[in-house]
């Protein structure tokens, strides 16, 4: 599907159909030449509720108001419903908002969502007839715009929505053939593509770099743990930064086994990787100025006679010894030794990290909403409105000393689980932030995705399934420190 900017206004634009928004029910708008039929047939245009009038050759959708979470819905929705119908050209006007920029690309981004399905496996696959929309110079109120600039827009809304289905592809890959040497062979042909460095650590490598959190984690699978370290290294660079992701290609608790209820979807565990490698995807294609580094600890939790246990404890890249207690905290033992890694190699101004690392996580701020932890407010606060502004959902979720206790270990150094049941997402990121090195603790961030990451059941434009978190909001902090930069030097 091909999104264009036509500098035709839309009488003049020939198409199979025309997507109309109507806003905040106003059926008053001179957009809006169908009102009768449209009462006729019941249509409110209360948000995300479609009208097709195949006859009219029109398609209507409903949108709040012209914020830019209602408009992105709106189109992706659209999309959705005309997908069923065969058309193949489509046009649409302009509905800017506050912000035209972030309208335009909500917009595009929301057409690109409602063209994604995951169909690999079904024998029936899924149909995708729209060929092109042409979105037509004409606002909604009366607004210009900067065609070239606006068309600049379009163009990065649909790298950053391909590259967030492209994450949701790999999460949604079933966990044999997602194994943790596909995921770095994922890696390598995204290097190769998108012109990026590319290292992968085999076991081996991960002995060398005195890894034995990790180490031990992958003990028991048949499939070998895999490091990735993919670079993103523009000459102009005006940050260097380190994203790390939990890549659990499958988590089944280890000895600490799951219960077969909550085992199903643990093939989601990889997430965090695969935000990772959507980000490196999606910043390399828009050349944005940062040097960015994509870590990924890719591995599978698995049982087996050589499996690591509760009792044992294990010695992390840093030289700290963990105790543990539940085998089934292990993302955050991976992550501890990719961490140790991103400090020692890359010595980044940022360090992010994104894993589906709590179920406690998902407790404290609901299924469609990303934890935010971290010792620095300001950079929690930045993080935290760049994702707003790219539509996804965030919450902040405060350290403090008594946590902090809940995770000593009479016998090692720390232990890789608190010794009470509340608070869990905290002291998980408590139990990483005993690999952070000192002057990093104001450039970390801990992101918990364990929520979005994956939904069983489909949520406003997001389909059953992933949903691609945290690939939007990374991308759009990227832009805010950037600009950021740009008004220090002027
Ligand atoms: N991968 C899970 C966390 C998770 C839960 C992700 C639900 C997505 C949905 C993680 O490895 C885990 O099992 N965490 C345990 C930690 C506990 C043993 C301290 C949890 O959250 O129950
Ligand atoms: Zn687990
Ligand atoms: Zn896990």
């Amino acid at each position: 599907m091909q999104i264009e900017l036509t500098q035709k206004s839309r009488t003049e634009t020939e198409a199979d159909i025309e997507i109309l928004c109507i806003v905040d029910k106003n059926f008053d708008h001179a957009w809006v030449q169908e009102r009768e039929i449209l009462e006729l047939a019941g249509f409110k245009a209360e948000q995300d509720e479609t009208c097709l009038l195949a006859e009219r050759r029109r398609l209507y959708v409903g949108a709040q108001s012209l914020h830019h979470d209602d408009i992105r819905s709106a189109y992706a929705t659209a999309i959705r419903a005309l997908r069923k119908t065969g058309a193949e050209l489509v046009k649409t006007g302009l509905y800017l908002g506050k912000c035209s920029a972030q309208n335009i690309k909500a917009m595009a981004e929301g057409m690109v969502f409602g063209d994604y399905e995951y169909d690999v496996y079904r024998s029936e696959k899924a149909k995708h007839p729209i060929k092109r929309v042409l979105i037509c110079n004409e606002d909604f109120n009366g607004k210009t715009i900067d065609f070239t600039k606006a068309q600049g827009y379009i163009d990065t809304a649909v790298k950053v929505a391909q590259a967030t289905n492209y994450t949701k592809n790999i999460v949604n890959t079933p966990p044999d053939d997602m194994t943790p040497e596909m995921l770095a062979l994922k890696a390598v042909a995204l290097a190769e593509e998108n012109d990026l460095e590319c290292i992968v650590l085999d076991e081996k490598g991960l002995e060398t770099e005195n890894m034995g959190a990790f180490l031990a984690v992958s003990r028991a699978s048949d499939h070998p743990p895999r490091l990735v370290h993919l670079a993103y290294k523009p000459q102009n660079a005006k940050y260097k930064i380190a994203i790390v992701g939990k890549g659990l290609t499958y988590d089944s608790g280890g000895l600490s086994l799951k219960p077969a209820e909550y085992m199903v979807t643990m093939k989601s565990d990889k997430a965090g990787a695969c935000a990772v490698l959507g980000i490196m995807k999606a910043v390399s294609e828009l050349n944005l100025p940062i040097e960015v580094h994509g870590i990924i600890g890719a591995t599978e939790n698995m049982i087996g006679g050589n499996a690591y246990k509760p009792d044992d404890v294990l010695k992390a890249k840093n030289g700290k010894t963990i105790e543990i207690r539940n085998t089934d905290a292990e993302g955050r033992l991976v992550l501890a030794d990719c961490l140790c890694y991103a400090q020692e190699k890359v010595a980044p101004d940022y360090l992010l990290d994104f894993a589906t690392l709590t179920g406690a996580c998902v407790v404290a701020l609901g299924e469609y909403t990303t934890g935010i932890m971290g010792h620095d407010r300001a950079l929690k606060h930045g993080f935290s409105k760049a994702a707003a502004n790219a539509g996804e959902l965030t919450g902040t979720l405060q350290f403090n000393r008594y946590l902090k206790k809940l995770i000593k270990s009479d016998i090692a150094d720390v232990c890789n689980i608190s010794s009470t049941r509340y608070g869990g997402a905290i002291t998980a990121a408590l139990f990483l932030d005993h690999f952070i090195e000192k002057e990093y603790k104001h450039k970390w961030l801990h992101l918990d995705i364990a929520g979005p990451a994956y939904v069983e059941k489909a949520w406003g434009y997001n389909p059953a399934g992933a949903s691609g978190a945290g690939v939007r909001m990374t991308i759009k902090w990227f832009e805010q420190i950037l600009k950021q930069a740009e008004k220090q030097v002027q």
